[in-house]
């Protein structure tokens, strides 16, 4: 499919930030999988004297130019925390507002996802949402479905905890109908039963407000994901914080556990000796 240049926000994109992305591309790797935590939109408007659906709708301004930015850059895979299973628990206007604005944002970006060959995916109780939001988001995927820039995974209604538990019935599941050997039941295997089976496990997660905490997010997939938190709020959260987070990436020495390389050396059981006793 031929590539327009993406349009998601309004403007062209500067020369200087063409530059921008270069660099970075050629600094170190761009993260395949990027995973963000959008918080601070009700603190944002509340700070402004405003309600709370301001910040939300402010929030969809964010969610377009780190879209955009990150297919631009090469990210393959975007997941945007939207709505948690504990969001069910707010107020029904403010829920009702967010649901109204997710039908309005996903009519309004469906073409230009689908020109710039973004696939929109979700995880999460989906069944959950208004019906009119169910149809929306299935009408999008559908027509996003062979593309192949990017995913834009949208997790609505989604809790890590929910994830896991829904993985362990289904393994549970399928022992007792005696087409899996519990014996079989490692990492690789618990991975394939969560919702995000067919995408890897972010390689970086961002959250924004300034929270230090994972609020019950990708639970287990963010194992070895890096972490780079920020004081901004969602809506203010813009293509240049995620430079940031990038840079801050591309710095990180990532060891799943293992020592830094040339730092291996074996010693000798008289070494290990001298050096407990
Ligand atoms: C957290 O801020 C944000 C949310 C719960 C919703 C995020 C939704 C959007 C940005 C709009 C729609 C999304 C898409 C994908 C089009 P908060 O309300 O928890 O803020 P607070 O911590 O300041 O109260």
């Amino acid at each position: 499919m031929a590539l327009e240049p993406l349009n998601l926000t309004d403007g062209k994109q500067s020369d200087e930030d063409k530059k921008i992305q270069e660099d970075l591309q050629k600094s170190g790797s761009v993260p395949d999988h990027i995973a963000i935590i959008m918080d601070g939109n009700g603190r944002w408007a509340q700070k402004k004297g405003n309600i709370r659906l301001h910040g939300h709708k402010a929030g969809v301004e964010s969610v377009r130019d780190v879209t955009e930015s990150c297919a631009q850059l090469g990210v393959k895979y975007l997941t945007l925390y939207a709505f948690s299973t504990e969001n069910w628990n707010r107020p029904s206007s403010e829920i009702n507002g967010l649901m109204k604005l997710l039908v309005q944002a996903l009519r309004n970006e469906a073409d230009r996802l689908n020109r710039n060959d973004i696939k929109l995916i979700t995880i999460g109780q989906i069944e959950r949402l208004p019906a009119k939001c169910q149809r929306q988001l299935q009408e999008v995927k559908e027509l996003t479905k062979d593309n192949s820039r990017m995913q834009l995974c949208l997790a609505l209604s989604y809790s890590g905890r929910w994830d896991i538990t829904e993985a362990v019935k289904h393994i549970a599941h399928d022992v007792q109908m005696g087409d899996l050997n519990p014996e079989k039941i490692d990492d690789q295997l618990i991975s394939s039963y969560l919702s995000t089976a067919a995408i890897p496990d972010p390689d970086l997660i961002i959250r924004t407000s300034g929270e230090y905490r994972i609020s019950n997010f990708l639970l287990w997939q963010l194992a070895y994901s890096e972490l780079y938190i920020t004081e901004t709020y969602w809506p203010d959260f813009r293509r240049d914080e995620l430079y940031d987070g990038i840079r801050s990436f591309q710095k990180r020495d990532r060891r799943y556990g293992k020592v830094r390389n040339g730092h291996n050396k074996s010693l000798s059981a008289t070494v290990i000796n001298q050096i407990i006793s």
